[in-house]
């Protein structure tokens, strides 16, 4: 679920009195930290680990990166770009580090661990390099820096799931929550740089999943998604062959932890990402197909429409394959959206090839796709053993011509939906008219209709009266439920 997006995750400031309280070291009271978040959810979602771990040992979080003491950014490294929108970012920091020279600039996540200490000592870009595993680490290593030495921890685990740590929920519109359920990923598509920054794959226990959610639902959210790579390789006290490790307890899959989590309550909606074509199980539809509040929507990515180039990404599917899976959920799930990621101009792509990802593309009508061209990332199978081939303009073109389609099969699918009375659950006011508010539907799609007497976090029924690609609007005709 990578949005080409720059995210600048706002911070709970309520939370900051609460910080101050539970201060227990002398030094860091009163010290303000500012995290940003680049990359997939699971950075979002680790963020709020880290302002936990922090806020812990008594340091206050800001919205207002100009009052900070602390820099921290969450950074990723799936595509080239993303990484140097971190580096530009990085360049403001260190000009002002010459006005400011106590200000601690840290990187996290996916760039921390790629590209270990050289943002430290050859670009000299930051004070802090901490990957994905070592957030626990974080106290220690400010103390350090603060001491006037850098300090370093990319040490990748293969337990740490940081299942104990409530994490500090950074986002302030309080009504949907990322939770963590997997770390890693085991499955080398060889394109793909996040098994070398994320490490090995491996499930958080399914009781601190259940509380993590129960305890969001008690403090007001209506909405979880579980996150992991590949959601559908969750498994607990399981080897990754399915022999079970300790006969004395039970195991947990992947269909039995949603059914744990739906159980919560009806109120509670919950949202799943990211579904792997080669591990999506019928099993799993039938949860999903079972429980009114999980969502009738699957992100299943699917990268290419051509076999051979899918052998090439080490995707471990075929286009038949990934036919049959999607036939599957439109069995068991009639009515469930659909949607997915591809890459233009993988290595040796072919215009026949590419050709099969258009077809692919009118078969399968997805509602939605993420579209990238190929970008070759360091140490990742494909740039050890193939050549990035497909020059520029025709990976561009390639793109545009996917877009392009892809808009046009949106806005069919939105259309389809006039007429229809949607269940929506209410974010909050719409980013382009304070008179409307804006929400999702059971589809993942955005509903905005006018303001009325409801609020945030309410259900309400919208009867959908017109739409745009990526936008259904329309009017209320029934509140469902109300915390106003
Ligand atoms: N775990 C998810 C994907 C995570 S990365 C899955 O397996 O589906 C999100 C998306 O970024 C991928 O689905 C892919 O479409 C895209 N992506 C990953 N590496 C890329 C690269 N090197 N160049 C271009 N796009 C890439
Ligand atoms: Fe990357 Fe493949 Fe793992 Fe997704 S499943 S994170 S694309 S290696
Ligand atoms: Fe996510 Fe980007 Fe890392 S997609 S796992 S933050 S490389």
């Amino acid at each position: 679920m990578t949005k080409a997006i720059e995210l600048n995750k706002d911070i709970d400031e309520a939370r900051q009195g609460e910080a101050t309280v539970i201060a227990t070291n002398k030094k860091t009271v009163g010290r303000k930290l500012y995290v940003e978040s680049y990359g997939c959810a699971m950075n979002f979602a680790d963020s709020e680990v880290v302002a936990s771990i922090l806020t812990e040992k008594g340091y206050a979080t800001t919205a207002d990166v100009d009052e900070a003491d602390i820099i921290l950014i969450n950074t990723c490294s799936i595509r080239e770009n993303a990484e140097s929108r971190v580096r530009k970012r990085l360049t403001n920091f260190k000009n002002r580090k010459k006005r400011q020279p106590n200000l601690v600039v840290g990187i996290l996540g996916c760039m921390a661990e790629r590209l270990k200490t050289s943002l430290l000592e050859e670009e000299k870009l930051v004070d802090l390099v901490v990957g994905p595993d070592a957030y626990r680490d974080l106290p220690g290593l400010i103390e350090e820096v603060e001491g006037g030495q850098k300090a370093v921890n990319v040490l990748l685990s293969r337990e740490e799931t940081y299942a104990d740590i409530t994490p500090v929920r950074l986002d302030k519109k309080g009504i949907s929550s990322f939770v963590s359920i997997t770390r890693g990923c085991d499955n080398m598509c060889s394109f793909c740089v996040v098994p070398f920054t994320r490490g090995r794959e491996r499930s958080r226990d399914p009781q601190t999943i259940y509380n993590e959610c129960k305890e969001l639902l008690a403090s007001g959210y209506k909405e979880v998604t579980l996150l992991g790579q590949n959601v559908d390789s969750y498994r607990w006290n399981m080897t990754s062959k399915g022999e079970i490790k300790d006969s004395s307890k039970p195991t947990t899959n992947f269909a039995q932890l949603m059914e744990m989590v739906a159980g919560i309550s009806p109120e509670l909606r919950i949202r799943f990402s990211t579904s792997h074509p080669k591990d999506m199980t019928d099993e799993v539809l039938e949860v999903i197909a079972k429980h009114d509040n999980i969502c009738n929507y699957i992100h299943l990515p699917v990268q290419s429409g051509n076999s051979d180039v899918l052998k090439r990404m080490n995707r471990g599917y075929t286009r038949e394959w990934y036919i049959d899976r999607v036939n599957a959920i439109r069995r068991i799930i009639p009515d469930c959206a659909i949607t997915t990621d591809i890459i233009t101009g993988f290595c040796d792509e072919t215009d026949a090839e590419h050709e099969d990802t258009m077809s692919l593309m009118r078969e399968m009508k997805w509602d939605f796709a993420y579209m990238y061209k190929y970008s070759e990332r360091p140490k990742t199978l494909a740039e050890r053993k193939f050549e990035d081939n497909v020059p520029d303009e025709v990976k561009g073109a390639r793109l545009t011509e996917v877009i392009d389609l892809q808009q046009k099969n949106s806005l069919e699918i939105n259309q389809r939906q006039i007429g229809n009375i949607n269940k929506v659950l209410i974010e909050g006011t719409s980013k382009k008219s304070e008179d409307f508010l804006s929400g999702r539907d059971d589809h993942n799609t955005k509903v905005v209709f006018p303001k009325g007497n409801f609020g945030k976090g309410d259900y309400v029924m919208v009867k959908i009266k017109d739409c745009t690609t990526a936008t259904l609007l329309g009017e209320v005709v029934e509140i469902l439920e109300s915390t106003n």
